[in-house]
């Protein structure tokens, strides 16, 4: 999705659900609210805090008529330090006196060290990778994360840093206040628990998770190759697509931990069976209606595999996750050409690419279904969808190719 997460709300509850968005630390204070010409306002929320919305618990806190949904505005929200508004926020408030009693100058270069975005996980806010880096804040440390936890409305405090190169792509998470590091996650009426310093979270796979939720797999035989720690796709096939049967791959023994704990909290252990291991060893074949490929950047490896399971006599549905990278824009374009021109033309290159990567994935995945099973099959792109975006001009994307034996 482009542009900025947005809550779209009726003008008149407008101020009541930021009220209600603001106490649960979701609200960008970073940008201003937008009026839309139709009546709406658009609140700009953090993307950290945008799964663990509860719409409909918002409507009913704010009046039971209420309107509410998430958009993705395209059109660029204010920036309030733009307008002068800013006026320093709540965590600066409260760390330039702490800072200013251990003999330290509260610097710009200390605010610009503050967390921007983070993820809240009930009592515990999890902080991201470019923040607290400096050496100013190690001298005072456990009175700090205290600090910082007041402003952020938490009990706990956890900070993130890269994602590791294990194979297992764990978060490398430090717990900086409190020792529990277990943490529970209702989103979208699916409970995750999780050990936060062993799986992650994908936030920014929020999209893919919900268009997941809204599939019709009812009757179906589902195989997710890289279940992942908390069941991030496995839950929602079962719980609101209807799936028959999930086999979930996971060769994270960490993972395989949270992930039946959360089957079993969301009532659907018996439609699961947990495959532990490399899925490359995985002995079933002929099973699956649908084999999701959630691996990134590349889930080439389980191509093969994936082949392997779709249904001989009626085929199926594979979902395969890819980074795509897009060509860098023409910078010798004529200066004629302004910014606007050029959004809509990277939009279309980026497209192309995606496209590109897709016929060439079809054309693969045919072959080696044709190699497998002895008989020849088509494919049919159904959909590219874009995740999000995970570095400048590398693209999250997922492909559903339809294959059917013909
Ligand atoms: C990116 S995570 C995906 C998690 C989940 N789909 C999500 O988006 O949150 C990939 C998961 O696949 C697992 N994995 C990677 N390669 C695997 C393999 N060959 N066999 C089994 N599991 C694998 C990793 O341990 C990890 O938990």
């Amino acid at each position: 999705m482009d542009g900025v997460p947005c809550l779209r709300v009726s003008q008149c509850h407008a101020q009541h659900f930021r009220r209600s968005l603001e106490s649960s630390g979701a609200v960008d204070l970073t940008l201003c609210l937008l009026k839309e010409t139709d009546g709406t306002v658009l609140l700009p929320i953090l993307p950290s805090c945008l799964s663990q919305l509860d719409l409909q618990s918002l409507r009913s806190k704010v009046a039971a008529d209420s309107y509410c949904e998430i958009v993705w505005s395209q059109t660029p929200l204010q920036s309030k330090k733009r307008r002068g508004k800013t006026g320093g926020s709540k965590l600066e408030k409260i760390l330039q006196p702490l800072m200013e009693s251990h003999g330290e100058t509260w610097t710009e270069e200390l605010r610009r060290d503050l967390p921007r975005s983070f993820q809240r996980h009930g009592d515990l806010v999890l902080l991201g990778d470019g923040c607290f880096s400096l050496p100013q804040w190690r001298k005072m440390e456990q009175q700090l994360w205290s600090a910082v936890a007041t402003g952020l409305g938490a009990e706990r405090l956890a900070k993130m840093s890269r994602i590791s190169k294990d194979g297992f792509r764990s978060p490398v998470v430090t717990m900086l206040l409190g020792e529990r590091s277990w943490v529970k996650h209702v989103d979208n009426g699916i409970t995750y628990e999780f050990d936060v310093t062993k799986c992650m979270f994908s936030i920014g796979n929020i999209t893919e998770k919900l268009r997941v939720a809204g599939f019709d797999c009812r009757g179906e035989t589902v195989v997710d190759l890289y279940a992942g720690g908390i069941g991030y796709f496995t839950l929602p096939f079962l719980v609101h697509a209807g799936a028959s049967h999930v086999h979930a791959c996971e060769w994270n023994p960490d993972a395989i931990e949270a992930l039946q704990k959360n089957l079993e909290a969301n009532g659907v252990s018996e439609c699961c069976t947990i495959h532990r291991g490399d899925n490359r060893q995985l002995q079933l074949c002929d099973i699956a209606d649908r084999v999701n490929l959630g691996l990134i950047p590349s889930s080439e490896d389980g191509w093969p595999v994936a082949c392997r399971l779709l249904k001989r006599k009626t085929g199926g549905i594979l979902h395969i996750h890819q980074n795509v990278t897009s060509p860098l824009p023409n910078t010798t374009a004529s200066p004629a050409v302004n910014d606007a021109t050029q959004r809509v033309s990277g939009k279309k290159a980026n497209r192309e690419v995606w496209q590109a990567w897709a016929d060439d994935a079809a054309n693969r995945i045919t072959c080696l279904l044709r190699d497998i099973t002895g008989v020849s099959w088509t494919t049919n792109i159904q959909h590219i969808e874009r995740v999000k975006s995970y570095a400048p001009h590398v693209h999250h994307v997922v492909l559903d190719l339809d294959c059917r034996p013909s």
